[in-house]
Order: C-alpha cells, then structure tokens, then sequence
C-alpha cells in the first residue's frame, strides 16, 4: 500500500486529492488546523498542524519519525490580499502571505524531507501565478509573488537539502479550481484536479524537479 503525508487537507484540493488518493488505495495522513469534518469522514489519519507554527511542524515530523511515505504533499496556502498591490499593502499582510505561501513550506519540507523513501516524492502545491517566464498580466501580484518566491526557494531545497538523495520534487498547480481560494467561476471542479493531481503524483519518478500541472504539462519557470 502506498503513502502519503498531506499537509493543508480540511478542505477544497487538500481534501479532494486525500479522497482521490484514498479511493486509489493509498493510506494517508492528512493535517488541519480546525475542524475538519468532511476529512475526518475520508478515512485519512488526521493529524493537526497549524503551517505558520514552528512547534507544530517539529511535532509532526517527531510524530512521523521512522516513516517511509512513497509522498508529501505540502499544499496549504492562502489567497491574502489580492484586491491591493505592492504600493499600497501592509507589512503586516505581506509577512502573513510571505509566510504561509514561501518560508513554511520550504521549513516544513526540510523537517519532513527524511520520512520520505528513497524512489518517492515530495510536491509543493504552488501556482501557474508562480511562473516569472509566463507572466505576461498584472493579477494578484503579490499572491504571484508568494508563489514565484516558493518555487525559487524549492530551487534553493532542491541544491541543499535533496541534492542526490533519490526523491523526486514537484513544483504543481492544480488548474484554475472551484474552491473557496479559487472561487465559483473557476474552470475546473476539485475531484477534477484532485485526479489529475493524483496522477502526476502517481508518475513521479526521481531524480529531477519538475513544474507540472494538473494535466502533467511543463510549466516554464
Ligand atoms: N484554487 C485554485 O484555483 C488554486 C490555483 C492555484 C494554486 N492553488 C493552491 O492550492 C492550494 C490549495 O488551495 P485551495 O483552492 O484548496 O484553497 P482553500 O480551499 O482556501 O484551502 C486552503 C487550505 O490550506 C489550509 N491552510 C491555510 N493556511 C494554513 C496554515 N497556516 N496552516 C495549516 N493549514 C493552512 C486551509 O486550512 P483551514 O481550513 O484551517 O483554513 C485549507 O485546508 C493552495 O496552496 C493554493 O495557493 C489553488
């Protein structure tokens, strides 16, 4: 039986790729930070952890120690200001996106880069708004950046932390999606790119990091 370890699952496509996986006949183990009923109901093992919280990823990783998981999925994020721009938000905001959406995946994925087995993998649930290459618009700038920002630090975990370790890295963006982040007018629905996703995870193979999409495309950096 396969396993996989989903950090960020209480909802939208953290659940739906738990209930993809599970369907599939993987055994996962699904984090959040409140109550998560509609998880709870999966038949995910629930542990809860709050992203931004040091303390909480270490007991994580503690609780984990010695596990072999084929995957970790570090999908939690949020959407943080996208109706204001570099000129006008607050410090205080931009430290909040900075944190959830860059520096506590990367600090996660260190702690929880050992539980992995060799010939698995690890995704980073980031954003086509992260592309640099492909931005070609001015929408949700800073969300963008929070983005941009994860996939270069993912680049920097790749050199220092994976190095020849055979893991595969997945830098993914699961589609325009119908959740509360991705709103009603959304192109896809969530089991749709919770299959897609399940998919690409399933195909992974190391060495390498690659930025795919839902549908297994190369995104350009
Ligand atoms: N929807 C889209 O179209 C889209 C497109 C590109 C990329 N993405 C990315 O896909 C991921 C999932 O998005 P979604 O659409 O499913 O969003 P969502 O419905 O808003 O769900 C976000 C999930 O992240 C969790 N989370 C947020 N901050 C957290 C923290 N500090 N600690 C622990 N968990 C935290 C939330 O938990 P709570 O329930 O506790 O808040 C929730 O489970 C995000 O990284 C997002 O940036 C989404």
């Amino acid at each position: 039986m396969k396993s996989a370890l989903i950090l960020g699952a209480s909802r939208g496509i953290g659940l739906g790729l738990t209930s993809e996986l599970i369907s599939r006949g993987w055994q996962v183990t699904a984090t959040h930070r409140s109550a998560a009923p509609e998880l709870a109901a999966t038949g995910a093992r629930l542990a809860v952890v709050d992203m931004e919280d040091d303390a909480s990823l270490a007991a994580l990783a503690a609780a984990n120690a010695g596990s072999s998981f084929d995957h970790v999925l570090i999908n939690a994020g949020i959407a943080g200001p996208r109706t204001v721009t570099a000129s006008n938000v607050t410090r205080e905001a931009m430290e909040q996106l900075f944190w959830t959406n860059a520096i506590a995946p990367i600090r996660a994925a260190r702690l929880l880069l050992p539980l992995i087995r060799d010939g698995g993998s690890i995704g980073f649930m980031t954003s086509q708004l992260g592309s640099v290459g492909g931005r070609s618009h001015g929408y949700a700038e800073l969300y963008s950046a929070s983005k941009a920002a994860l996939n270069s630090l993912t680049r920097s975990f790749v050199a220092l932390d994976v190095g020849q370790r055979p893991v595969a890295v997945l830098n993914l963006h699961p589609g325009w999606v119908r959740t509360a982040m991705g709103g009603d007018n959304a192109d896809i629905d969530v089991a749709t790119s919770a299959h897609g996703l399940a998919n690409v995870i399933e195909s992974a193979r190391p060495p390498g990091q690659r930025y795919l999409d839902y549908s297994g495309a190369t995104l350009p950096w």
